[in-house]
């Protein structure tokens, strides 16, 4: 399938890009750099031996994306590109809006001028909000409590109504749960601009130094140890899903969201634990106040995803650790 990958040269956006491209997908990336290295896409050309189109450009600008779809004419799409970071989401929503909204809604015009029909979106377990049971399943309450979740809620919507305004089209939204780890190649892997926002990366540099201790946000939770839960998912896995998302959308018609987690959880304390192991050192702790606007424990009930697109993870805890300390070890400003 010919296929459109806005923010493909992202983390999550380049890991999927080696998955399409081991299957033989034709695919044009569009990214405007806002968080991806320059030589990224480079990386997954010399990793896949394939031929890989891009654009450098921005998500919001239709006559771009007019362009785009005339010269490549994409059966479908998969919609990284947007902004993620929870905190600055509060203090620049406007940005937010912009990027997440914006960005989705000049897609799909261009989309449909262009008689495109399909879509996997990235969208993120953070619609939920304060759990009102666990494992959360796609039918539990959207209530996101921040404004990056309530860009990724509106932009499901947007979506939703998008694909049901005419029988064939196809909209698949991807709840991702906490995405980690790198590729076995440890060419590509996370590699935030600024200070990393989420646990892993900051384990990371704590390992390699860079950083003196980790701070445990919370350990009063009322969970085993007191600190918080996460469904981590291996970064490999996630990726999968989307060429599993791909596939469904090939065929069903209407929109459906899929959560895309392992089923598990872990607290701080257990992935503080595997990455010592991965790493063979030591990582320093300091207890701290809990986070503003983080809940106790997530985790996905993801027996949708197994069952309707046939994906399910297989990485494990060790494998995510390992993986993520080989990343770091091998780019040293990653
Ligand atoms: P990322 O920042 O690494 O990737 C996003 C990519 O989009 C980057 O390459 C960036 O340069 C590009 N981009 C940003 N604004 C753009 C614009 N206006 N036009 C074109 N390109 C633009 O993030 P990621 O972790 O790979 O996340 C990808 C998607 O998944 C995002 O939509 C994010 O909100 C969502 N998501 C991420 C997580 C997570 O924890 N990483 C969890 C849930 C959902
Ligand atoms: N944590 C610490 N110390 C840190 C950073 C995080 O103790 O320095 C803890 C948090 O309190 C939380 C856990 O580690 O218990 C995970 O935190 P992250 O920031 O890595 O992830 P979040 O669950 O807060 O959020 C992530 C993404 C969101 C996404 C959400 C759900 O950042 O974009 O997962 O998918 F919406």
């Amino acid at each position: 399938m010919r296929v459109l990958v806005t923010g493909g040269a992202g983390y999550i956006g380049s890991h999927t890009l080696l998955e399409l491209l081991a299957q033989g997908h034709e695919v044009c990336v569009l990214d405007n750099y806002a968080n991806a290295a320059p030589d990224v896409l480079d990386r997954v050309r010399a990793l896949s031996n394939r031929p890989l189109r891009d654009e450098t450009g921005d998500v919001r600008d239709r006559s771009r994306l007019d362009k785009i779809m005339d010269d490549f004419a994409p059966e479908a799409v998969i919609h990284f590109a947007g902004l993620k970071a929870v905190g600055e989401s509060g203090t620049n929503p406007l940005g937010y809006y912009d990027v997440n909204i914006n960005g989705t809604l000049t897609l799909l015009q261009a989309m449909q001028r262009a008689d495109c029909k399909r879509i996997i979106f990235s969208s993120s377990a953070t619609v939920y909000g304060e759990p009102q049971y666990l494992p959360y399943d796609e039918a539990h309450p959207l209530n996101p409590m921040s404004v990056y979740g309530r860009t990724k809620l509106m932009a499901e919507q947007i979506l939703t109504d998008w694909a049901a305004a005419q029988p064939d089209r196809a909209t698949v939204l991807l709840r991702y749960f906490n995405p980690v780890g790198a590729h076995p190649s440890a060419d590509l892997g996370e590699d935030p601009r600024d200070t990393p926002n989420n646990l892993m990366p900051l384990i990371a540099q704590v390992a390699t130094g860079k950083r003196e201790a980790l701070q445990v946000y919370g350990d009063d939770y009322d969970t085993p140890d007191g600190t918080g839960l996460r469904d981590y998912i291996h970064v490999v896995d996630l990726a999968r899903a989307h060429l599993a998302a791909l596939s469904y959308a090939a065929t069903q018609s209407g929109a459906r969201p899929f959560n895309i987690g392992t089923g598990q959880n872990y607290s701080v304390r257990e992935m503080v634990q595997a990455f010592e192991k991965a790493s063979g050192r030591k990582i320093p702790t300091i207890n701290s106040p809990r986070r503003d606007g983080d809940v106790a424990a997530m985790q996905a009930d993801a027996r949708r995803a197994n069952r309707e697109l046939g994906w399910q993870a297989t990485h494990g805890l060790d494998d995510m650790a390992a993986s993520t300390w080989a990343w770091q070890t091998k780019n040293h400003n990653g």
